[in-house]
């Protein structure tokens, strides 16, 4: 499973980087409008800390607008990954613009029927919105397994981007059905390493080791 970042703070994204945790990097208008920074320099800065995949959305409306607009942060970095959404003008960008090469993540997917089209549409990602279901109380992780189960019903080479992912659970419930990659924001990676048992144990091997003595230094 590979493991992305789902953010624009590029702080954050080094921390991580540096602990070799990330495989690539999710952005979208509403994390940059966050980071309060120029996409195009922000988005460059995130390529040059990242050697994986770095998805940048466009944000035209009309085919032609979002294939320009592909082709224009294509243009930032070559593992730039074009994000266009999942509506029939997405999936005439996606289709020109892996066409041309340029990999493509179709995001705001929020059904199987949607992914096929995806997958139909040459798309190298789908991403699934598994917090935003469960938000209305629909069932996101059920999501992924239809996806995962039809992918490989037909060998669909579009990789499943688990995204809008809001807990620890989500992370490994995803790796757990066979999701590709998996993006999550800064702070669930982090989450990650918490258990109340290694604590305590740590605490504890401290302590007898302290009552040796002994010293390793
Ligand atoms: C994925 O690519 C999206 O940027 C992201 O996961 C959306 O997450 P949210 O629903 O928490 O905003």
């Amino acid at each position: 499973m590979k493991f992305f970042v789902d953010t624009a703070d590029t702080d954050a994204i080094r921390d991580l980087a540096a602990l070799g945790m990330v495989d690539g990097v999710t952005t979208n208008p509403s994390l940059i409008a966050k980071a309060g920074r120029d996409i195009l320099e922000v988005t460059r800065e995130i390529c040059s800390i990242v050697e994986g995949p770095v998805s940048a959305e466009v944000v035209a409306l009309d085919p032609e607008g979002m294939i320009a607009q592909g082709r224009k942060l294509a243009g930032l970095a070559p593992n730039i990954a074009v994000k266009v959404p999942l509506t029939w003008a997405g999936l005439t960008a996606c289709r020109v613009l892996s066409g041309e090469g340029h990999m493509v993540n179709v995001t705001l997917c929020f059904s199987a029927a949607q992914a096929i089209l995806a997958a139909k549409a040459g798309a190298t990602f789908v991403s699934p919105f598994i917090g935003r279901l469960d938000d209305i109380n629909l069932d996101g992780m059920a999501l992924i397994q239809d996806i995962r189960e039809i992918y490989d019903n037909y060998d669909f080479k579009t990789q499943i981007l688990a995204a809008s992912v809001r807990s620890v659970n989500h992370v490994t419930e995803a790796a757990r059905i066979g999701a590709d990659v998996v993006t999550a924001p800064p702070k669930v990676i982090r989450d990650m390493v918490a258990h109340p048992l290694t604590d305590k144990g740590l605490a504890q091997f401290m302590a007898d080791w302290k009552a040796t003595g002994q010293s390793l230094d």
